[in-house]
C-alpha cells in the first residue's frame, strides 16, 4: 500500500493509505473501481445527503482483505455488526467504504442521532462509531442513553469520532462510556486498527460470556443431577433403615406401624419444639431405629405376655446399649442420631432411667423426644400384655410424668400437637 492523503470537503477524512495504490478522489468513488472489489451492495434505505437517512449495507464478497482474515483467536471480526452514526452523510459513506474495503460486511448507519440511538437499543451492534457533534441529540447524550439501555454487563465498544481533541471533550466522552477516539480528519489506517482492536475485544468478551454462561448452565445441570442422586440415596438409606427397624420389631409388631408412627411423631414434636427442619427430619428418620437392639433379646422375654421378672427386665434393658452398639461408629448423621436415640430413649428426666441414669438436659434432646413418643404410642396401642389406652388417658399419664420421667418442656410441646394425627 502507498501512503497518500485524501481531504474531503468537510475535512472528515485524511486517508493515510489508499487501497491497491490507487488514490481516491475527494468525492466518493465507487469502491469496485478504487479497490478492485467485486461486491454486491444492498442499500435498503438510502436517501440523499442532507436528509435524515438510515442505511444498511451488506457486502457479500470482498477481494481486498487486509484485515479480513480471522485473527489468531479464530475470531472473524468481518461478521461483526458495526453501526455508524454521524449526521453528515458524506462521512457515513466514506466510513462505509473504508470498512467494506477492510472486509467488514455487516454495516448499519444513520444520520439521525435519535433514530440511530433507537436502532442501537433495539438491535445492539458489536461496535458503534459515533460522531459527537450532531444536531438535536449530540453524541454525549446518545452515549449516556445507550450505556444505560445496554446495561453495565454489555461491553459494546463505542468509537468516538470527533474534531474536538480537547482534554475536556475527551474526559467527558470517556466518563460517558467512550471506548476509544479517532480524531478528525481521520487517518484511515489508524481507524482500521482501532476498529479491529475494539472488535477483537468485543468478540473475545462475547466468547467469554458465552463460555461462562455455558459453564454456569452445566454447573446448574450437574448440581441438579447430584441433588437427584443425593435424594435417591437418601430415600434408599431411609428405606434400608426402616427395613432394619422393621426386622427388629417384626417379632412383636409384624405390621411395622409402631416404628413408622414413632418416626412421624418424633419429627412433628421436634418441629413443635422449634428445632430446625433438617434436624427434625433426621430425628424423624432415626427414631424408628430406637428399639433396634431388641434384635438381641430372646423371644421368651420379648414376647412374654405377663410381667417380666427382675432378671428378665435386666436383659430387656440391654436393648438400649445393644442398639447403640449396632449403630455406632458411623459417619452418617442419620446413623449418629439413631445411635443417640437407641442409647437414650429409656433415660428419665429425674435420672431414674437406663442405661446411663442420665439426668435432665444431660439426656440428648433426641432421646427426650423419643421417650415421650415411644411411651405415648405404647399406651395408645394394644400390646400382648395390655389393652390400648384412650388418648386422653395416655395424655394424662404423659403429663403426670413430666418432670419425673419426661422433660417438662417436651411434654408441653407434645400436648400442643394434634393427637389424632399421632395414632
Ligand atoms: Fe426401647
Amino acid at each position: 500500500m502507498m501512503n497518500s492523503e485524501l481531504n474531503c470537503s468537510n475535512s472528515f477524512v485524511s486517508l493515510a493509505a489508499t487501497e491497491n495504490g490507487v488514490a481516491h478522489s475527494p468525492s466518493f468513488p465507487p469502491m469496485s473501481v478504487a479497490t478492485g472489489i467485486n461486491r454486491v451492495v444492498d442499500n435498503r434505505e438510502t436517501q440523499s445527503v442532507g436528509v435524515m437517512t438510515a442505511v444498511r449495507t451488506k457486502t457479500t464478497e470482498v477481494a481486498e482483505q487486509p484485515n479480513s482474515a480471522p485473527d489468531e483467536q479464530g475470531l472473524d471480526v468481518r461478521q461483526a455488526h458495526i453501526y455508524l452514526l454521524d449526521d453528515e452523510m458524506a462521512n457515513v459513506v466514506l466510513l462505509q467504504r473504508m470498512l467494506q474495503s477492510a472486509g467488514y460486511t455487516n454495516l448499519s448507519s444513520s444520520t439521525d442521532s435519535q433514530q440511530g440511538m433507537r436502532e442501537c437499543i433495539e438491535n445492539p451492534p458489536d461496535l458503534l462509531m459515533l460522531d459527537l457533534m450532531m444536531p438535536h441529540l449530540n453524541g454525549y447524550a446518545v452515549m449516556e442513553t445507550l450505556r444505560a439501555a445496554w446495561g453495565t454487563d454489555n461491553a459494546i465498544p463505542i468509537l468516538v469520532l470527533t474534531a474536538d481533541a480537547s482534554r475536556e471533550a475527551c474526559r467527558r466522552a470517556l466518563s460517558l462510556g467512550a471506548s476509544d477516539f479517532v480524531n478528525k480528519p481521520i487517518d484511515m489506517m489508524e481507524m482500521r486498527l482501532r476498529t479491529r482492536n475494539l472488535l477483537n475485544s468485543r468478540l473475545l468478551d462475547q466468547q467469554l460470556r458465552a463460555a461462562n454462561a455455558q459453564l454456569e448452565a452445566r454447573v446448574v445441570e450437574r448440581t441438579r443431577d447430584l441433588e437427584r442422586i443425593n435424594l435417591d440415596l437418601q430415600e434408599a438409606q431411609t428405606e434400608a433403615l426402616e427395613k432394619l427397624a422393621q426386622a427388629a420389631e417384626f417379632r412383636d409388631d409384624d405390621t411395622g406401624d409402631h416404628i413408622r408412627r414413632v418416626g412421624n411423631c418424633a419429627e412433628l414434636l421436634a418441629l413443635k419444639l422449634g428445632l430446625p427442619s433438617h434436624h427434625a427430619s433426621l430425628i424423624g428418620r432415626a427414631a424408628p431405629l430406637h428399639d433396634i437392639g431388641k434384635i438381641a433379646i430372646p423371644d421368651s422375654i420379648l414376647l412374654k405376655p405377663g410381667k417380666l421378672t427382675d432378671e428378665e427386665f435386666d436383659i430387656m434393658k440391654t436393648h438400649a446399649l445393644m442398639g447403640a452398639a449396632l449403630l455406632s461408629h458411623s459417619r452418617s448423621p442419620l446413623m449418629q442420631h439413631a445411635e443417640v436415640i437407641a442409647r437414650t430413649h429409656h433415660e428419665r428426666w429425674n435420672g431414674s432411667g437406663y442405661p446411663a441414669h442420665l439426668e435432665g438436659e444431660d439426656i440428648p434432646i433426641e432421646g427426650r423426644i423419643a421417650a415421650v413418643i415411644d411411651v405415648f404410642d405404647a399406651l395408645t396401642h394394644e400390646r400382648p400384655y395390655k389393652a390400648a389406652w384412650p388418648v386422653k388417658d395416655a395424655l394424662a399419664e404423659i403429663k403426670k410424668c413430666a418432670d419425673s420421667h419426661f422433660d417438662p418442656r417436651v411434654v408441653e410441646a407434645f400436648c400442643e400437637l394434634n393427637h389424632a394425627d399421632l395414632i
